[in-house]
């Protein structure tokens, strides 16, 4: 099969995760006899660097023409970098989010697991996370406050600043359909988290989702106010299969979920339109503390990978293997130092190794 991936390494540790990535993709070509063509785009600061803009038309242009993108991480610190002295729309963030516009990636797929051989890296009491958990957290990606009307005026004399939630019913049915059909081939539960209390979108989002639940009996809908799912998240997380939410609940959502697994080095994601078409990338953002030292994790890319193989281009059997790899590596005791037991007796049982080894291990188990 022909592969057309368009990559961007970005920011802080992106391009050595992305490169680690290619590596294990190009195993999968030479294994499985795929032909596969990358191309490098840049975006965020290192698009800034060069053009000025952290998203040219040419880039969009390269990623639409794609069958997928696989990308790194966008973005510096945000104290230091001189890239957030310029006004918000042309900072790093901005390319992130006019890419997502420009290819209509509405839907977020964004899973919380709980390995079996990082259990102790989980943050959560022992009762609580030998339960496991894995749940999938669907969030809207192209509506809503981040992509709503937003302005600074002054008035009376102080300045006063406005953002806008909108969201249509047509918006919120589309994700909803997504966030069925990922529950239907998972555990048949969905959650979907509002604000219903106090925000109008939040009621047509309830009222649509209902809906929509319509037409998948063998699906439990379940309706959670946000700030209780945030507590329920560190309460009892095994009780999540699909979390169906908006697209600022959904960013603050998935941090926490992801952050409750303890390795948030090991969480892919995927952001989707309605044809293949889709962005992958690591759940975690660009780290610029220990960018260039060689010690990033790159298994949420890798993993990313594999789910871009899965979604995109419909090959299980590839991306199982990519996916069996991990795992083996991670049965075979080697970590990266994110994932590093922190008891001194669990460290004597694992081996430590950098982002470039770590790819190697994977490639030498597929
Ligand atoms: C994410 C990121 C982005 C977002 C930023 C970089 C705009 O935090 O993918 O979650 O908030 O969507
Ligand atoms: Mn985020």
């Amino acid at each position: 099969m022909k592969l057309n991936i368009v990559c961007i390494p970005g920011d802080g540790i992106g391009p050595e995760i992305v490169t680690e990535a290619k590596k294990v993709l190009k195993k999968i070509e030479a294994v499985y006899g795929h032909e596969m063509q990358f191309e490098d785009i840049l975006m965020g600061g290192a698009s800034i660097d060069v053009h000025g803009v952290p998203l040219t038309d040419e880039a969009i242009a390269t990623a639409k023409a794609a069958d997928a993108v696989l990308m790194g991480s966008i973005g510096g610190n945000t104290q230091t970098s001189p890239w957030y002295k310029l006004e918000p729309s042309k900072r790093p963030e901005a390319g992130l989010l006019k890419i997502r516009k420009a290819l209509n990636l509405f839907a977020n797929l964004r899973p919380a697991v709980l390995y079996e051989e990082l259990a102790a890296a989980c943050p959560l009491k022992q009762e609580i996370s030998e339960k496991g958990f894995d749940m999938m957290i669907m969030r809207e990606l192209t509506g809503g406050l981040y992509f709503g009307e937003r302005k600074t005026v002054e008035e009376n004399g102080e300045l006063k600043a406005v953002d806008t939630l909108t969201y249509s019913e047509s918006e919120i049915r589309r994700i909803a359909i997504k966030g069925f059909e990922i529950a239907m081939k998972r555990r048949k539960k969905v959650t979907s988290v509002d604000k219903a209390n106090v925000l109008d979108s939040s009621r047509l989002w309830r009222k649509v989702v209902e809906e929509v639940a319509k037409d998948y009996p063998e699906v439990t809908l379940e309706h959670m106010l946000v700030d209780n799912c945030a507590m329920q998240l560190v309460k009892d997380p095994g009780q999540f299969d699909v979390i169906l939410t908006e697209n600022m609940f959904g960013d603050i959502l998935s941090d926490e979920a992801s952050m409750v697994t303890g390795s948030i080095g090991m969480l892919s994601s995927a952001s989707l339109n309605d044809t293949k078409f889709g962005l992958y990338e690591p759940s975690g953002g660009s780290a610029p503390d220990i960018a260039g030292k060689g010690i990033a994790n790159p298994i949420a890319t890798i993993l990313s990978a594999a789910m871009m193989l899965r979604y995109t281009f419909d090959l299980d059997e590839e991306a199982s293997a990519i996916e069996k790899a991990v795992k083996k590596v991670l049965e075979d005791g080697y970590r990266t130092i994110d994932i590093m037991p922190q008891d001194e007796a669990g460290k004597q049982k694992v081996t430590q190794v950098g982002t470039k080894e770590m790819g190697d291990l994977i490639c030498e188990r597929i």
